[in-house]
C-alpha cells in the first residue's frame, strides 16, 4: 500500500491524513468543501488541534499530502465524514453512502475500503452491497473494514498514535489488510474482530460514558430533593475501592456521547431500553436544570418587586473548550432567554463573537447578577470569589 486517499479533512480525517502522510504514505485528501481543499493545499489548517499545523505543513511541503475535491486511484480509501443525527434521532449516513459513491470508480481489485465514520451497526456491510452492486466483477477482490477513532480532540495526534484500535472486516482477510495499514503508525494494539462488532464497540464505549453519567445526573437530582450535598456524596462513595461515580453535570453534549446512543436505540428499540433511558435521563437533566433557574427568578420577583438580572456562565458542552455542539449549557440559556423575562447576561470565555447569543465577560456578568447560573465549569471560572449577596445555582460544581 503506497497511496491512500482519505474522504473528509475534518476533525479526524485530517489529523489522520497528515499522520499517515507524516508515515511515508503518499495520502490524497478529498473535502468536498472548496475552503477545506485550499487551506490544506497551502499548508495550513482550518481546524483548531494542537500541534496539527505543523504536521500538515511538513506534510504537504514534502510532497507526501495534498487535497483535491474529487477522489481519484489509490491503493486504499477511507472514509471520514460526519454521521449525524435527524430529527428522529435516526443517524443520517447519506454522507457516509455520497463517500463511498464517490470512490466506488476508482477502486480496483486489491484495494482497501475503509469506515472510519462513526455509523450504525451494518453500516460497513451496506457499503459492501453498495460497492458491489454497481461493480459486481470487485467481489472477493477488494478488501472492506470498519475502524472507528477514539480520539480526544486536543489531544489527536497523541491519542491517534498510541491508542489501541479495533478493526473488524467484512472477513479475516479484510481485517488483516486493514491491520496492516494502521500498523505502520499506530503504536497501541490493533484489535482484529468482525465489522459489526467494530462498529458496535465505537457506540458502545459512547453509550457507556452516556449510562455512567447519567447516573451521576439522576443522584444530583435525588440530592437536590433530599438536601444532600452530590459532590461529597459521590466522594465518599467514591472511596468504596470499587466504586467509581462520575461527576453531574447540567447534561450531556458534544457530537458523539449525546449523539451515538441513539444509533443504537433507534435500530435495536425494544432491546435498548437502559441505553434509551440514560439518554432520556441526561436530556431530562438539562430541563430540569433551566426549570430550577426559572423558578428562581420567580421566586426572585416575588420577593423584590423586579426582575433580576441571571448570570449564565458558559456554553460549551465541556469545561475549557470552545465547541458548542449538543451544548445542554446553549440549551439551558435559550430556555432562560426565551422563557423569563429577567436580564440575561450569557458567557463564553472560550468564543469571542457568537451568532445568536450576545456574550459579556465572565467578571462584569458575575458582578452585575442577582442570580448566577453555573452550567460549565470552566477553569477560569473557578477563580471568581463568591459574594454573599448572589443567589447562585451550581450544576457543574464550580462551587463543589
Ligand atoms: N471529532 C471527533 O472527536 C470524533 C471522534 C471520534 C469519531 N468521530 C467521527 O468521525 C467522523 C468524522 O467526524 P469529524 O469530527 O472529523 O467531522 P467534520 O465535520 O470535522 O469533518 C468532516 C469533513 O467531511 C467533509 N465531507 C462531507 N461529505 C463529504 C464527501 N461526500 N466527500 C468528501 N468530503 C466530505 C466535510 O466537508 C468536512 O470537512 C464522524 O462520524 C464522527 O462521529 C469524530
Amino acid at each position: 500500500m503506497e497511496k491512500v486517499v482519505f474522504v473528509g479533512l475534518g476533525y479526524i480525517g485530517l489529523p489522520t491524513a497528515a499522520v499517515a502522510a507524516h508515515h511515508g504514505y503518499k495520502v490524497v485528501g478529498v473535502d468536498t468543501n472548496p475552503t477545506v481543499v485550499e487551506t490544506v493545499n497551502r499548508g495550513e489548517v482550518h481546524i483548531v488541534e494542537p500541534n496539527l499545523a505543523q504536521v500538515v505543513k511538513e506534510a504537504v511541503e514534502t510532497g507526501h499530502l495534498h487535497a483535491v475535491s474529487k477522489p481519484e486511484q489509490a491503493d486504499a480509501f477511507f472514509i471520514v465524514v460526519p454521521t449525524p443525527f435527524k430529527q428522529n434521532h435516526r443517524a443520517d449516513i447519506t454522507y457516509v453512502e455520497a463517500a463511498t459513491n464517490s470512490v466506488i470508480p476508482y477502486l480496483k481489485p486489491g484495494d482497501l475500503f475503509v469506515i472510519e465514520s462513526t455509523s450504525p451497526v451494518m453500516t460497513t456491510e451496506r457499503m459492501a452491497e453498495l460497492i458491489f452492486l454497481k461493480r459486481p466483477e470487485l467481489k472477493g477482490q477488494i478488501y472492506i473494514a470498519y475502524c472507528p477513532e477514539r480520539v480526544l480532540p486536543g489531544n489527536t495526534l497523541y491519542e491517534l498514535v498510541h491508542n489501541d484500535r479495533v478493526i473488524g472486516g467484512i472477513n479475516p482477510e479484510s481485517t488483516d489488510k486493514a491491520v496492516e495499514f494502521y500498523s505502520a503508525f499506530v503504536k497501541g494494539k490493533l484489535h482484529r474482530t468482525n465489522a459489526r462488532t467494530a462498529e458496535m464497540c465505537k457506540l458502545t464505549e459512547n453509550s457507556s460514558r452516556d449510562a455512567q453519567i447519567a447516573f451521576a445526573n439522576e443522584l444530583s437530582i435525588i440530592c437536590d430533593k433530599a438536601g444532600i450535598n452530590v459532590w461529597e456524596l459521590i466522594e465518599l462513595a467514591n472511596k468504596h475501592p470499587r466504586v467509581n461515580i462520575l461527576q453531574p453535570g447540567c447534561g450531556v453534549g458534544g457530537h458523539c456521547i449525546a449523539v451515538d446512543p441513539w444509533f443504537i436505540v433507534t435500530d435495536y428499540p425494544e432491546q435498548a431500553q437502559f441505553i434509551k433511558r440514560a439518554r432520556e435521563t441526561n436530556d431530562y437533566k438539562a430541563d430540569w436544570c433551566a426549570n430550577k433557574v426559572l423558578t428562581a427568578c420567580r421566586e426572585f420577583v416575588e420577593r423584590n418587586g423586579r426582575e433580576p438580572v441571571v448570570a449564565c456562565m458558559g456554553l460549551a458542552f465541556k469545561p475549557d473548550i470552545d465547541d458548542l455542539r449538543e451544548s445542554p449549557a446553549k440549551y439551558i440559556a435559550s430556555r432562560i432567554i426565551s422563557e423569563c423575562r429577567a436580564d440575561v447576561l450569557v458567557v463564553e470565555p472560550n468564543i469571542e463573537l457568537h451568532s445568536s447569543f450576545h456574550l459579556t465577560g465572565y467578571q462584569e456578568a458575575y458582578r452585575r447578577a442577582d442570580i448566577v447560573v453555573w452550567l460549565v465549569r470552566h477553569t477560569l471560572f473557578l477563580q471568581l470569589q463568591r459574594e454573599e449577596d448572589k443567589i447562585e445555582l451550581d450544576f457543574c460544581g464550580v462551587r463543589k
